[in-house]
């Protein structure tokens, strides 16, 4: 078995995790730099000063600025994406390691505010045009085609506080400008697109607050998630009308959703599941309509949306070429009781008896990569990308500068012997491109020590370190991987 001719095999990141240099040549700021750092235990929390003067902090899963309050850097807290990786001073260095290791493929973010540092202006910052030019042409210098995800968890901080961020209609027309520059900008460096990560999260992670979640949560959830659909299918079009080569993509937060029991109650529920979590989105972006089921879905929580007559026709001539997806785990959702639960990557369920758990409770499960794809591809017929997988791990540094990390390639291994089956099976798959191919910081904990990378970064949670960069056992491992074309797994 072997993977097909001019397969994508290459690593990703996202700008937040990894650039650092936060407020360095006139980037404004983002959301995450006033998020702390947490823990598997404890939550992230978002910083703010409230109308009184003081300073406060809330957890930062569905946080929501309290009235009169402002973000803000507090003094003795620790931001860890301030600093991120300092991939800004370093991509030079970095780069040249995923060549090394065979990289024709990298999939990286543009931050928003380093390119529009408020959101709102009519010119973009030049100096963070050049940087991003600066990386495409390094990667071209080693045939790495770049994979580039215009939003990543990164609206700049002026737009959600002094707009609302994505509750408001008018973030398309800034997302459209920013889209447009970096479409016209790196017109010849870029040939792939993804124009919002994991666009499903925002809807799907309502699920995990249970009863909590209430009806205003989901209608503001459905409302922004509208917004981004629109403005997704305005970069679409504008891309194939700046550059009829651009392939542009969406891209989703995979989970496999099983039933716990053949209760018919549970099978009606998964198929509810799937639909809310993975086909309300991927049916948007690649049929350019809503699904029937939507009706049913913004019903349950007597959810009204701004829709426009115009939206629809944008939605439908907007459809993307390409599908790609996140795949980290699966997870079981049942009608009763669940007395072991769960909870990853945006999602909560059941414990899966079948399966094992990483350290921070994320189910390992290969198979459930295979049956994502397989299910998926059926439903769109578009070639398919993977572009995020790994496991987070705990990682240590020896004395010599090795990092041994067979559980790593243990899961590699694993998912990408799924994947040869998946393509055998019929799924045009093009791409893998391995979560956080050099460690950075950690989305959902803040961590540094969740490490996915095939590269260590000698960075701590509390910020300490040389940020010093070793190769791991993975790195020779998947570097035989590429250059056997995935024939040569050992
Ligand atoms: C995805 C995100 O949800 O999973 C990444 O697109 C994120 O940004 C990755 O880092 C892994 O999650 P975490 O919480 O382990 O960093």
């Amino acid at each position: 078995m072997s993977f097909p001719k001019g397969f994508y095999w290459g690593g990703a990141t996202a700008a937040n995790q990894c650039e650092g240099a936060w407020n360095v040549d006139g980037r404004g700021p983002a959301l995450t730099d006033v998020t702390t750092g947490g823990s598997v235990k404890e939550p992230r929390y978002v910083t703010y000063i409230d109308k009184d003067g003081n300073p406060q902090k809330m957890p930062s899963m569905g946080a929501k600025l309290p009235e009169g309050a402002k973000y803000a850097v507090l003094d003795d807290c620790y931001y860890p994406n301030q600093d991120g990786i300092d991939f800004y001073h370093r991509y030079k260095e970095d780069i040249a390691l995923f060549a090394e290791m065979g990289f024709n493929m990298f999939r990286m973010s543009i931050s928003w505010s380093r390119l529009y540092p408020q959101g709102d202006e009519l010119e973009p910052n030049p100096k963070g045009i050049e940087f991003y030019r600066n990386v495409f042409k390094e990667c071209k210098k080693y045939n790495i085609e770049p994979l580039v995800t215009i939003h990543h968890f990164d609206t700049p901080l002026y737009l959600e506080e002094h707009y609302g961020g994505w509750k408001n209609r008018k973030l398309i027309e800034f997302y459209d400008r920013f889209a447009k520059t970096c479409f016209t900008e790196y017109k010849g460096l870029v040939k792939y697109w993804l124009t919002f990560n994991e666009i499903n999260n925002t809807v799907m992670f309502l699920d995990m607050f249970g009863n909590k979640a209430t009806d205003q949560m989901y209608q503001e959830a459905y409302q922004h998630l509208h917004y981004q659909f629109v403005a997704s299918a305005h970069a679409v079009k504008m891309a194939h009308e700046i550059d009829p080569d651009y392939v542009v993509g969406c891209m989703i937060c995979g989970i496999t959703f099983y039933p716990a029991t053949c209760d018919p109650a549970d099978i009606l529920l998964n198929r509810h599941t799937w639909e809310k979590g993975i086909y309300y989105c991927g049916d948007v972006q690649c049929k350019g309509k809503y699904p029937t089921f939507a009706k049913r879905l913004w019903a349950e929580h007597d959810v009204h949306l701004d829709i426009t007559e115009q939206d629809l026709i944008d939605l439908k001539e907007g459809t993307v070429d390409l599908y790609t997806f996140s795949y980290y785990m699966s997870t079981v959702v049942t009608t009763h009781e669940v007395t072991d639960k769960v909870s990853g990557n945006f999602s909560a369920g059941a414990r899966n008896p079948y399966l094992e758990y990483s350290d921070w409770g994320w189910a390992l499960d290969p198979k459930g990569l295979r049956y994502y794809l397989e299910k998926i591809y059926d439903r769109y017929e578009l070639p398919m990308m993977v572009v995020e997988n790994g496991l987070g791990a705990y990682d240590t540094l020896e004395e010599d500068g090795t990092i041994h990390d067979p559980y790593r390639i243990d899961y590699m291994r694993k998912h990408i012997q799924d994947m040869e089956l998946a393509i055998e099976d019929g799924v045009d798959l093009i791409a893998y491109t391995p979560w956080g191919c050099i460690d950075l910081v950690s989305a959902g904990t803040g961590e540094m020590r969740k490490r996915y990378g095939f590269i260590y970064v000698d960075k701590d949670d509390a910020g300490n370190g040389t940020f010093d960069r070793y190769r791991k056992d993975s790195f020779y491992w998947y570097k035989k991987v590429i250059a056997s074309n995935g024939a040569d797994l050992d």
